[in-house]
Order: C-alpha cells, then sequence, then structure tokens
C-alpha cells in the first residue's frame, strides 16, 4: 500500500531523521494517519518485498513514453528525403547535415558544427584534426563508452586513464594534474551520464599545461555549466546521436567549436581528407553523416529542448524526493551546473543502510518491483583487454619506451572508478524514462522506500 503524507513538514526536520524515525517505528502510519513531513513520503512498511512474493509497485513495463522519439514530422521529413534523392550532403548546397549544423551550433551556443556519422567518429576527427598521433597521450576517463578510447587509439595515441571523484563519476582533477607529463597533448573530460564534469579545474590545468580540451559530451546536449553549453567549454566538444541518446538517429554524431581553423580542419578530416573547397589535404576517414541521419535529426531538434526540461524536472524531482536519504545519493553536481542532459539518472548506493546487502541484491528487488534499474558501465575500460592488446603491438613498442610502459599498466589502479563499477553506481537510463508522469517518478521512489522499510526482508534474498 502506498501512503503518500502531506508536504507540512517543518523545515529543520530532515528526511533522514524521518525516516530513522519511521524505521524505528516511532511514527505510526496508516492510510488515514497525516503525518507532518517536507516533500513527499511513501511508506510502506510490513509490505511484503516483491521479490519474496509481494505485489509489485508497478507492473505496467518500463517507465516512460516508448523510445527512441519519433513524430510525424520527421517521418514526413524522411520520406520526402527519401524521395528527393539528395542522400548526401554533397549533393546539395543546402543539405539536411548542414542545415542540422547550423540549427545545432545555434541552439546550444556554439560557433560552428561539423556532423560525423557517430560520436566515436566525431572524437577521432578532433583528435587527428588537432594533430595528436603517435607518441602522444591523451588523459581521459576510464568510465566511459569504448568510444571514448577508441578515438584515441586510431590515432595510436595513448589514452591515460584517471581516477574518478567517488561521487561524481566524473575524472577527478588532482588525478588528472599527476598525469600530465611532457608527452601529454590534451585532456578528454567525459560529461558521464550528461552532467558537467568539473571543467573550472580541468580548464585551469589544461592553460597551465598548455593543453587541448576536447570535450566528450557525447551523453550531454544542452547541458549547462557556469553559463555555457557543455561541449562549448573546452576547445572542441563532441555529441553521440546514437539510437539510445536524447537525440538520436540510430548512429550520428558531431563536433562543435569556436575556432573556425580547428573546425575546417575538422571537416576536411571527416570528409576523408578533402576540404571544403576539394583539395586533397590531409590524412582522414571518410566519416560523413548521412542526409537521412540529418533529416531524422534535423525534424526532432523542435521538441528536443522541452524533453531536455522534462529530464531535468523530473531529475530534480527524484532528487528532492529522496533528499537526505542516506541509502541512495545522487550523483554529485560541480558549482555551477544548471542543468544535465541526464542519459541515466545516477545514484550512489550504501549498502549499511540496507542492512548491508549487496547492490545486485538491491538491483533484484528493484526489478520485482516493476521499476528497472541497474548498474551501467560493469568493468572500468583500464580492465578491459585491449590495454594489453595495444602494449603488445610493435607499434606501440616502438612509440613509448618500455618504462612508459611498465608504468602506463602500473598506474592502472584506479580504486574509486572499481568500486564505482563493481559496488555503489545504480542508474536508470534517462533518454526515455525520465520522460515519464510524475506518478511513475513516484513508483521509483515507492520502490526504493519498500525496500528500505523492508529491508530486513533482504537477507532472505539469495
Ligand atoms: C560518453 C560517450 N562517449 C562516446 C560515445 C560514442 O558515441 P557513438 O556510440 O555515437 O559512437 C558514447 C556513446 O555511447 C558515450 O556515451
Amino acid at each position: 500500500m502506498i501512503i503518500r503524507i502531506p508536504t507540512t513538514m517543518k523545515k529543520d526536520q530532515s528526511r533522514r531523521k524521518f525516516i530513522s524515525q519511521l524505521s524505528t517505528g516511532t511514527l505510526a502510519l496508516s492510510a488515514t494517519t497525516s503525518v507532518p513531513v517536507f516533500g513527499t513520503i511513501l511508506s510502506h512498511k510490513n509490505d511484503q518485498l516483491a521479490i519474496l512474493g509481494g505485489t509489485p509497485i508497478r507492473t505496467a513495463g518500463r517507465i516512460g513514453p516508448s523510445w527512441p522519439y519519433i513524430d510525424e514530422r520527421m517521418i514526413e521529413a524522411m520520406v520526402k528525403t527519401t524521395k528527393s534523392g539528395i542522400w548526401s550532403r554533397i549533393q546539395s548546397s543546402n543539405s539536411q547535415v548542414s542545415q542540422l549544423e547550423k540549427e545545432f551550433a545555434k541552439q546550444i551556443g556554439a560557433g560552428y558544427c561539423v556532423g560525423t556519422g557517430s560520436g566515436t567518429q566525431a572524437l577521432s576527427t578532433c583528435v587527428e584534426a588537432m594533430g595528436i598521433g603517435p607518441g602522444d597521450e591523451v588523459i581521459t576517463s576510464p568510465y566511459t563508452d569504448m568510444g571514448t578510447i577508441s578515438s584515441i587509439l586510431t590515432s595510436r595515441a595513448l589514452p591515460v586513464m584517471v581516477d574518478l571523484d567517488l561521487e561524481s563519476y566524473q575524472l577527478d582533477p588532482d588525478e588528472v594534474e599527476k598525469k600530465v607529463n611532457k608527452n601529454t597533448k590534451a585532456i578528454m573530460p567525459v560529461h558521464i551520464m550528461g552532467l558537467p564534469a568539473n571543467m573550472e579545474r580541468i580548464m585551469a590545468i589544461a592553460k597551465k599545461h598548455g593543453l587541448k580540451v576536447i570535450e566528450d559530451s557525447c551523453q550531454a546536449p544542452f547541458a549547462r555549466y557556469q553559463g555555457q553549453a557543455i561541449g562549448t567549454i573546452g576547445d572542441l566538444g563532441c555529441f553521440s546521436f546514437q539510437a539510445s541518446k536524447a537525440i538520436a538517429c540510430g548512429e550520428g554524431g558531431a563536433v562543435v567549436g569556436k575556432d573556425e581553423a580547428l573546425m575546417e580542419r575538422c571537416f576536411t578530416v571527416q570528409n576523408r581528407g578533402a576540404s571544403r573547397q576539394g583539395k586533397n589535404e590531409t590524412i582522414g576517414p571518410k566519416y560523413r553523416m548521412t542526409e537521412f541521419e540529418g533529416t531524422l535529426l534535423l525534424n526532432q531538434l523542435p521538441g528536443a529542448k522541452e524533453r531536455f526540461l522534462k529530464r531535468n524536472e523530473n531529475a530534480n524531482y527524484l532528487t528532492s524526493q529522496l533528499k537526505d536519504f542516506p541509502g541512495l545519493v545522487p550523483q554529485k553536481k560541480y558549482p555551477g551546473t544548471e542543468s544535465g542532459s541526464y542519459y541515466h539518472y545516477a545514484w550512489s548506493y550504501h549498502k549499511e543502510h540496507f542492512n548491508g546487502v549487496d547492490r545486485a541484491v538491491f538491483l533484484k528487488a528493484m526489478a520485482a518491483e516493476g521499476v528497472s534499474v541497474g548498474s551501467y558501465i560493469k568493468n572500468g575500460l583500464h580492465r578491459e583487454p585491449w590495454v594489453d592488446h595495444i602494449l603488445s603491438l610493435n607499434e606501440y613498442k616502438a612509440l613509448y619506451t618500455a618504462d612508459r610502459i611498465k608504468d602506463y599498466k602500473s598506474e592502472l589502479h584506479l580504486p574509486n572508478c572499481d568500486r564505482i563499477c563493481n559496488e555503489t553506481l545504480v542508474s536508470f537510463w534517462g533518454s526515455g524514462s525520465l520522460l515519464g508522469t510524475t506518478e511513475e517518478m513516484d513508483q521509483i521512489i515507492a520502490a526504493v522506500m519498500k525496500i528500505y522499510d523492508n529491508r530486513n526482508q533482504l537477507k532472505k534474498v539469495s
């Protein structure tokens, strides 16, 4: 049974205190009892957990509207593009892709934008356009999609992974600074979950050491930090429009930046080395976005900001509802974070508040209540086989000294990242699910609180 309690608790009475009062039974709740609280609280004391045969909180399947987002405007535009026979940007001076580039740059306040076939391609384009290559090092996060690392590897540079801030899951700037050496050329912060990394510190470190910054904003379209859009703070920023992302076309990506000459180099690189003027100038793969991708994206941009705002509203609601609850602590935001893209909404799980049971048990109990949450990235990328693979390649052995390779391996001790992957992180996918109704957000909270209130039952779950 869900009991909603009115929002009249005295300001100085914290929810944590209130919850502990509930759990010690000093407040007897019933459907008719009105207990003064701030925020809304849902009590399920003495309910049987669904994982042990009780009634689930939710039976309606995945939270939120169906995904990816599709509307009539997008469908009509796709039909039009198909019928037009203009399927590549080079067939038109006013292509869908070039219109998308202008519109996206305008919406996030970037100077210039170049479309690509994926976020990975966008990142690779930046690495190549900045002239980062064999023998160079790029500092980045181990807690990310392989596309981040791949963009560095395809230029035969060395991705140097540093440990994370345990509470934000973002690069720890102190660790970044420790890893700068004479071969470091750039920092590639990843705005994980679509929330801003600590850009103030990262930009300061980059300035101090003369490094470039490529923002991996693949999860962070429209997010804002200290008055700027994420992706527009560093030298270059990259976005992914892969199917699970907030703005999606299956596979797609974009580079943004304010330096016109550098952005022209990005265009040339992704255009297999040929400039806009048709001169074959440099090394570059063919990473062009197609007109079909451009059409889908251009025609979903009109409502994309509204959906972004809705995700923020729901994320803020969830945060406020579990305020001061010590069992699940929301992803830390750095000062100056104005909004996030919430590719995932994430919490740190503290098992000591759930009768000591491991996160896996909590996840199973949540799934049984009908609310699907997960642990997101299973392994930090420092634990994946590519590390040994590249270090065994003759090219890496030739480019990096034996001492550097030895140190590189020994520096892959990243305990915070391991802890986040193995023990603490709980997240649910935001692109679609954070567009759910308030009632659905309440069900997420209700499932958490039901498990918390009945945590003594968790020991029975194997
Ligand atoms: C943080 C991050 N970086 C890079 C990528 C790579 O983007 P794409 O899948 O579009 O190549 C992704 C996509 O999942 C991502 O989430």
